[in-house]
């Protein structure tokens, strides 16, 4: 039977080019969102794909959400952290709701959906966690303390819990994007992009289905033994 994935926030952005690579490659996949039921509505009519709401940010919802998928679709055995969030300002601006929002969205939010799910993948031998990290938790960003906080969060948390489980076929590794052509990237003044572009080697904004890519590589059976890594995709603009 095909191994079945989910991905968080996969309705729009990276996360629907990961649930496009993922079923293209065979794979049963479902996906969630946070609040854009218009959107949900047109990926799952076009894709075939499931999509259920809950809130990442909101440890009870992934444990509801998860029990729900268990008993409908059976066990997950890939799980695409992928939903986030940007609340961009300078720290001298930056209130405890934009601090508090994106460390829960970006980062509790591994935590919430991990804990819903490690035990069964470590159980039956077989799981694979990628996490979506960023550039930006990698080399910091002027105006995200916040975001940069939680992505590197991100990767200390993918590093700890591959630790934990490596001896239990379960695999946790991270992707850091640098700037994909989505609805978030979109929303970066045009003059403010442009500067951006002309600083990547590759001068171009990266896809989506680049990062899909890149999730077919560390879900695989194949790939047991990349653990607690994290993959660089961003056009040359950061090495680490
Ligand atoms: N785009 C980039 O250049 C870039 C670069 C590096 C890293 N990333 C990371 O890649 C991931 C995807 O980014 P993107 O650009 O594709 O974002 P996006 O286009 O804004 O899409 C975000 C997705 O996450 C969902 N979401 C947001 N908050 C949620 C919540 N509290 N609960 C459940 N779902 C929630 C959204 O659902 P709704 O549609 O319902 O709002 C949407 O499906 C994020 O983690 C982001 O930080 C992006």
């Amino acid at each position: 039977m095909a191994r079945l994935a989910l991905v968080t926030g996969g309705t729009r952005g990276i996360g629907a080019g990961i649930a496009r690579s993922l079923k293209e490659k065979g794979y049963n996949v479902v996906v969630t969102y946070g609040g854009n039921a218009k959107k949900a509505k047109e990926f799952s009519e076009s894709t075939h794909i499931p999509s259920y709401q809950w809130d990442v940010s909101d440890f009870q919802a992934c444990a509801s959400g998860i029990a729900h998928i268990h008993e409908k679709y059976g066990q997950i055995d890939i799980l695409v952290n992928n939903a986030g969030i940007t609340r961009d300002g300078f720290l001298h601006k930056m209130t405890p709701e934009m601090w508090g929002d994106v460390i829960q969205t970006n980062l509790t939010s591994c935590f919430n959906m991990c804990r819903a799910v490690i035990e069964t993948m470590r159980n039956q031998g077989f799981g694979r966690i990628i996490n979506i990290a960023s550039i930006n938790g990698l080399k910091g960003q002027i105006g995200q303390t916040n975001y940069s906080a939680a992505k590197a969060g991100v990767i200390g948390f993918t590093k700890a819990l591959a630790l934990e489980s490596a001896n239990k076929g379960v695999t946790i590794n991270a992707i850091a994007p640098g700037y994909i052509d989505t609805d978030m990237i979109q929303a970066i003044p045009g003059s403010v992009l442009d500067q951006i572009v002309a600083g990547i080697p590759s001068k171009r904004l990266g896809t989506a289905n680049e990062i899909g890519q890149a999730v077919l590589f560390l879900a695989d059976e194949s790939s047991g033994f990349i653990n607690g890594a994290t993959l660089n995709i961003n056009g040359g603009q950061y090495m680490s």
